[in-house]
This record gives C-alpha cells, structure tokens and sequence, in this order.
C-alpha cells in the first residue's frame, strides 16, 4: 500500500518460529545489556514486587465488598482498593479453578513486576495467601477504552482523531514492548479494548499482560470464559488451531484501531447482518480507497485529516490479513503510526461553527 512505506522498507515476511504456537523472539534491535530481570528470584530480587497479606487486601478493598467492585472479567473480579499508605489500587482476584501452585504463581509475578514501560499498567505486588490468588495493580482513573469508544454516556465527549491515534500508538508501543523488548518475550493473547486502561492523560496502558500464564494457562491457550464472548478479536489462525504467535497479537491490535477509527464493536449483534462482523464488514472497504472516508466514525463529524485517516485504515488493513506471515510487526505499526499526521489542517467548510463537533473531546482542551 503506497501511503504505508514503513511496512515497505521493512521485512514482515518473517519465518515463522520453529515452534509456531511457542514464537522465539528476535528482537529487531536487541538490547545493549542483558535484559534487568533477568532472574529476580533467582537473585532474590523481589524488591518490586510486594507480598500483601490476604487482610491486607481485605481490608484496603472494605472485605472486598460490593461498592469497590470495578469490573469482573474472565480471570475474576476487580476491585478499587486503598492500601494503607493511602495509595489506591486495583485488586484483582483470580478465580481460583486452574490456578497454579504458589510457586510457580510467585516466579511469574515477580518475573511480570519487572516489566516496566510507560504503556503498561504496573503490577504492584500480589497475595498468594493459602489457595488466595490476588495481583495488585496500579488504579487507572479514566478505566478502559471500551468505556470512552463504544455506547458513550450522554454527559461523555467522543475521542476526537487525535486522541484515537495517541491511544493507538501508545498500545502499539507497550505491545511492542511485550514482543521485542521483555525478556522472555510476552505473547498478550487478548488485547482488545477493555484491557486497555486509559491514565488521568488519556495514555493507554496495557493491562493483564501475562495473566494468562498466571490464571494456569502456561503456554497452552488460554481459554477464558469470555473468550467465545470475544472471538471477534482472535486471529483466524487462534480460532482455527489455537495457535497463538506474535502476529496473532497483530491481528487483535488490527480490531483494536478498526473500532477507534470506526467506533464500532469488533462483533454487534445489534446491527444490520452484514455489519455485525467488524473485519467482514471493512474487508470489501480495504480493497477500495476511495471507500476509506466511509468507515470514519459518524462523531468524529469528519474532523480528522483525511490522509490520516487513509493511513490509519491501511494500517489496519495490513495487521487484519488473513495469513499471519505477511502482517506486519509491531514494531513496523509503531513506526507507521508515529509518522501518521494528525495536524494536518482541517478544510474550512468541515470546522465551520455549524459542523462543529461540540461533542467531541478535544485533545487541544
Ligand atoms: N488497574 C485498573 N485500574 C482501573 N480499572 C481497572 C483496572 N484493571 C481492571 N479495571 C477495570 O475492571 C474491569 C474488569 O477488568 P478485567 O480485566 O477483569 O476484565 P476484562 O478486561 O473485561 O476482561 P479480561 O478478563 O479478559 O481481561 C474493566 O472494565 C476495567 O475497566
Ligand atoms: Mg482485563
């Protein structure tokens, strides 16, 4: 696609892993020095890491009563929690079915604490009290993107361009984090936009990286209860085999950016047959250009700019292939979104006062 050439210069064609369901990371550009956590238990290191009682836990989350409950997803349920120190958390409660052995369950944490990125939601520290499994992660105020995307309250803005496309790199980042930069390398397996949580400035962070390791998946797939709930997000080859790579990671950042472009659900049921699947509905659209601008969500009111957005789509298009190998990578989505110009200004006739879109949150507010 001509108006993608990062995608170009680079070789996306990679051969797939000698183990396809189990990649090995090459990273592009590896590290200078060993990776920092390396071994943290090993070396005794858990210093980032904090062991919390299950009454500690208890009692910042008031007995993890009701009204701290923030959302419940397929490992369990979250709560807000304020620790004593005053610093508030969520506190996420693994359902206990499946878990593994407390070992096994500490190694991985203090392994995931480590990881430390700016698109990343941190893992404070964990309780692994008797068959107790619990993490403890930073509290994101603004919630998930699903929340501020799809089926907005009244009293909400709509994301405007810019904005959906600082939350699309900043995902793209901490997932390229996860692939090329973490050691070992983190396969997410279920990104989609409720596990993107959004910081006080509207930075995503990428939430429950690992957890499916964690919640006893190991390196079989993990099939959450809500998986079926969210195939739209799954790259056909998971859907087909189960096989989960690098790419099929792309895949589900593809769906990602369609919904911020578009605003529509990777799958609604509400909408007319041939809409209801958002991949087999853009799919005719990707094979025609001229067709792009149709795919803009309706309240952005077409303030964006339109090669933007053309840039956007083929991006999307690109991650959303059917054949693994020819998606690009991360690290080519990083790059090609961070040239994309969300400045470019916008015709007279689409900001004039009339079509303002009042209802869009301005990230020039
Ligand atoms: N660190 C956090 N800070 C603030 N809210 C959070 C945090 N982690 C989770 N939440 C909220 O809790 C809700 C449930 O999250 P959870 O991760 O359990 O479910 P999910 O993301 O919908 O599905 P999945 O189980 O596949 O991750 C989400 O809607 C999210 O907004
Ligand atoms: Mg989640």
């Amino acid at each position: 696609m001509s108006c993608l050439p990062c995608f170009q210069s680079k070789k996306t064609n990679e051969p797939p892993a000698k183990d396809p369901s189990v990649p090995v990371a090459r990273p592009a550009n590896p590290p200078p020095s060993p990776p920092h956590f390396a071994s943290p238990v090993e070396n005794g290191d858990s210093s980032k890491a904090k062991t919390f009682t299950f009454r500690e836990l208890a009692s910042a989350t008031k007995n993890f009563r009701q009204e701290c409950l923030i959302g419940e997803g397929g490992f369990g349920r979250v709560f807000k929690g304020t620790l004593q120190g005053g610093e508030v958390v969520a506190v996420k409660q693994l359902d206990r079915t499946g878990t593994q052995g407390n070992k096994e369950f500490q190694v991985e944490v203090l392994m995931l604490s480590l990881l430390n990125h700016q698109n990343l939601v941190n893992l404070i520290g964990y309780c692994a009290d008797g068959d107790q499994r619990i993490l403890v992660y930073e509290y994101m105020p603004m919630g998930c993107l699903a929340d501020h995307l799809i089926d907005i309250k009244e009293d909400q803005k709509a994301f405007d361009w810019r904005n959906r496309i600082k939350i699309a790199s900043g995902a793209a980042q901490g997932l390229e984090y996860l692939h090329e930069k973490a050691n070992p390398p983190i396969i997410y397996r279920d990104l989609r936009t409720t596990n993107i949580l959004l910081d006080q400035d509207l930075n995503p962070r990428l939430s429950d990286y690992g957890l499916a390791k964690l919640a006893g998946g190991g390196n079989t797939s993990h099939i959450s209860p809500r998986v079926m709930g969210t195939y739209g997000y799954c790259a056909p080859e998971y859907e087909r085999s189960g096989e989960l790579s690098f790419k099929s990671d792309v895949y589900s950042f593809g769906i990602v950016l369609l919904e911020l472009i578009t605003g529509r659900r990777a799958v609604d049921t509400t909408r007319p047959p041939d809409e209801q699947n958002l991949v087999a509905w853009a799919q005719p659209i990707f094979r025609n250009p001229k067709r792009f601008k149709e795919m803009a969500d309706p309240v952005l009111k077409n303030k964006f700019p339109e090669r933007s957005l053309n840039q956007a789509v083929g991006i999307a298009a690109m991650c959303l292939q059917e054949e693994p190998s020819v998606r690009p990578l991360i690290s080519d989505v990083v790059a090609a979104l961070t040239t994309l110009d969300v400045n470019e200004p916008i015709p007279e006739s689409l900001s004039s006062p009339e079509k303002d879109g009042s209802d869009i949150e301005n990230s020039d507010e």
